[in-house]
């Protein structure tokens, strides 16, 4: 949380923090992953089959590396768009049986050589917990039980003996499983009215809770301040007895997913954008309560998170879909974006159960592969910068700085939400140290900030930052990256124009 007072630009900010001042946990699975079959995300992305950068099961190590040092704690699979017309039988078992499909999300032929069982594994070798979205487009409730008795069961039964005898003894134990995607958008096969949804939806999680009590459900949102969202928030979480055997500590419902994507061709517009996002969540956790509230679910129950599977910067004219969404290039603005969006998740992490970049490579991705080995984008920085320190608690932070007043987007930012030059969150992690993340937004100022509350004369400086908005990464040259200094604490500290800057002390 981060209170803001407006300045004029002629007077000094300030930043105040206190290391007693906790405010949520920061759940680690928002620096969750997404690798969906579009584009090269999983074929030629994280699966690469003879080439020397791969290991023996095809697996992309120069990856895996990446996201080991990411610590991505949670992968989202299949999809996406593509899960709508996903069969997960087609790919289990011998590949020389798997039948190839025509893919109707992206329009591509799916071969089904990447599967169930080559995600779960790859997870284990990422060291990540696997997130498994089913098909609610032209799949039916059988299918989705079969796949969860697949994956988690221990019983002498159909679909566990299948797994057994495609080479798996102990179950997987998959927690996480979403209840379809994006079924509002007229993009979508087998799109469905928010009636046609709740309804489904609510009798889908009963029966999946029933085979599988342990695992948790995430409901299908849309951005989170829309009707469908709080229709179906209204339909599904409920106090849910029947389906959990008279449990009333539990709900059939743990998350409730929303997906936002920010992008504008100017700079201050598209750095700015993320603040709908912190709306958005704002918006979407009144709307849980209010579902909790009318439907009188026992505070025994668990409060409901949201699961942001879905976010980044992206602009589908830029990079469309149906060519594999692979970004030309991420800009410095791109990367200050990317670090309001992580700012944004710091200061509502305690409406926040996980979130997930999409995607994690190749498909508008901070990581993209080539032939011969993988290019940081500019965002890639500040993600590693947040996943590696913004980790442990919230703190909260008052900022009073003066504040960008031209045009947003979206437009409705202005008038709900501000948004300030600086934006700031803080955390503190288990052992002690305090992480504040400063991004100034502002093209020809830097801010020279008076700073209360921090502590010592020993404080660590991480900046990112470039050249101008327009700066790229590429395979040659690493214009945007992490630069390290230190500060001894003493005056103000001056936030470079068009930056991120981490300062790290003890408390
Ligand atoms: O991440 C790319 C696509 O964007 C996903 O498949 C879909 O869910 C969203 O519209």
């Amino acid at each position: 949380m981060a209170a803001f007072t407006k300045i004029l630009d002629t007077e000094e900010p300030s930043i105040s923090i206190n290391a007693s001042h906790k405010i949520s946990k920061i759940n680690d699975n928002i620096y969750g992953g997404f690798t969906e079959h579009m584009g090269r995300c999983i074929y030629g992305g994280i699966y690469d089959p003879g080439n020397p950068l791969s290991d023996e099961n095809g697996f992309r190590k120069d990856v895996i590396e990446a996201l080991q040092e990411l610590k991505v704690p949670v992968v989202r699979y299949p999809g996406g768009n593509f899960v709508a017309t996903y069969h997960w039988l087609d790919g289990v078992g011998p590949k020389d049986q798997r039948p190839p499909r025509p893919e109707l999300a992206w329009l591509g032929l799916e071969t089904n050589e990447f599967g169930t069982d080559e995600f779960l594994h790859w997870c284990e070798v990422v060291r990540t917990e696997p997130y498994l979205a089913l098909n609610f487009g032209t799949g039916t409730l059988d299918e989705a039980l079969g796949w969860v008795e697949y994956c988690n069961s221990s019983a002498n039964t159909y679909y566990a003996n299948l797994r057994r005898k495609n080479g798996r003894e102990k179950p997987y134990n998959v927690k996480y499983w979403a209840l379809g995607n994006e079924m509002w958008g007229p993009w979508q096969v087998g799109q469905m009215t928010k009636e046609d949804y709740a309804k489904r939806a609510y009798q889908w999680a009963k029966a999946l809770k029933l085979l599988d009590p342990s695992i948790q459900l995430i409901l299908c949102g849309q951005d989170g301040y829309s009707t469908w969202d709080s229709y179906v928030l209204k339909e599904c979480i409920r106090c849910d007895i029947h389906g959990l055997g008279g449990d009333t500590t539990a709900s059939l419902i743990s998350m409730h997913s929303i997906h936002i994507y920010t992008a504008s061709s100017e700079h201050l517009p598209n750095a700015t954008a993320p603040r709908s996002a912190e709306r958005a969540i704002e918006i979407t956790a009144g709307l849980i309560d209010l579902a909790r509230i009318e439907n009188k679910v026992p505070p025994t129950v668990p409060r409901q998170t949201i699961c942001f599977d879905e976010w980044n910067v992206w602009d589908p004219l830029r990079a469309p879909g149906e060519q594999g969404a692979e970004e030309n290039r991420y800009t410095l603005s791109d990367a200050l974006a990317v670090s309001i969006w992580l700012n944004v998740f710091i200061r509502q992490s305690r409406y926040i159960g996980m979130a997930n970049i999409a995607q994690s490579v190749n498909v508008i991705s901070p990581l993209v592969t080539t032939k011969s080995g993988i290019l940081k984008q500019t965002t890639w920085w500040p993600l590693l910068l947040f996943s590696k320190y913004m980790r442990g608690h919230t703190l909260a932070v008052n900022v009073r700085c003066g504040e960008y007043e031209g045009p947003t987007m979206p437009v409705w930012i202005r008038g709900t939400i501000e948004t300030p030059w600086l934006d700031v969150s803080a955390a503190i992690s288990d052992d002690g140290m305090i992480s504040m993340a400063v991004v100034n937004i502002h093209e020809t100022k830097d801010f020279s900030v008076r700073l209360d509350g921090i502590e010592g004369s020993d404080v660590q400086v991480y900046t990112v930052s470039g050249r101008d908005i327009n700066v790229v990464n590429t395979s040659d040259s690493c214009e945007v990256g992490i630069t390290e200094s230190t500060w001894d604490g003493a005056n103000s500290f001056s936030f470079p124009k068009l930056s991120l800057t981490m300062l790290r002390w003890k408390s």
